[in-house]
């Protein structure tokens, strides 16, 4: 079964059919919000708004172990991750849609790992492509039908937030290679990787990163929290697109 972590913006999907909803208790404690069990497309999907169901999670007291054992233990096998983003890289222009293929970890003090030596013994993971690539793949060929402009490279920047960052920071970041910068991916991806559930995301550009194009002066939060609306409505119809062609 497929699951859909939805970020800022995409609090719930129109066109989702609500089927049920169900609270999952876990070791780790409380999910986001319940998972929301639904038909999109015609096909029966699992959603999860990964700041609550009113936006009132900040990133870094999102529950990232709670969500992604919640979702293994309903039967999920694959998670799309939607996480706006900045972008760093000039050519990637607001409203542009990221299928990102790496991640440079900027966060801490987050619980990041099931195996941890407490609740599961130590474990090493391979974490080299943090994305699963066959997934990302299939995305790829499946959105190429669309019009949508989509980059199917990213370097993904995680940062701690809530706050943005400066523009020296986001100098830094690019100087170390990333593309686009959000601060959700992780522990998000390595979690899901620890599980041995598929893993990608699919990046909405909500703004440029501080210090570039139309953020050159600071990054106004309207612009930040209202995804906009075309953009929301695109997202919509890019994960139609995905569970009618591709069923999972
Ligand atoms: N920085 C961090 N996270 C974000 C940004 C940003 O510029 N835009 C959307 N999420």
């Amino acid at each position: 079964m497929l699951a859909i972590i939805g970020g800022s913006g995409l609090c719930n999907i129109k066109g989702l059919e609500i089927i049920r909803r169900e609270i999952v208790k876990t070791p780790y404690g409380q999910p986001s919000e319940p998972l929301i069990f639904g038909n999109l497309g015609g096909k029966e999907v699992i959603f999860l708004a990964r700041h609550g169901a009113n936006h009132t999670l900040a990133p870094h007291h999102i529950n990232y172990r709670a969500n992604i054992w919640a979702l293994q233990s309903v039967g999920v096998k694959s998670i799309i991750s939607i996480a706006s983003v900045g972008s760093i890289e000039k050519s990637i222009k607001v409203g542009d849609f990221v299928i990102p293929h790496q991640i440079i970890d900027y966060t801490y003090g987050r619980n990041n790992t099931f195996f941890d030596g407490i609740d599961n013994p130590v474990k090493h993971i391979d974490f080299t492509y943090p994305y699963d690539m066959s997934l990302r793949e299939i995305i790829i060929q499946s959105v190429q039908k669309l019009t949508y402009n989509f980059v199917t490279e990213g370097v993904y920047a995680a940062t701690q937030g809530p706050r943005l960052e400066t523009a020296a920071e986001i100098d830094r970041y690019e100087k170390d290679g990333a593309t686009i910068v959000g601060m959700t991916a992780m522990p998000e991806a390595v979690l899901a990787r620890e599980l041995n559930l598929s893993y990608v995301a699919i990046c909405p550009v909500a703004n440029h990163a501080a210090g570039r194009g139309e953020s050159a002066e600071g990054i106004s939060s309207a612009m930040l929290n209202h995804s906009s609306e075309q953009t929301i409505k695109n997202t919509i119809d890019i994960l139609v697109h995905l569970v009618k062609t591709h069923g999972y």
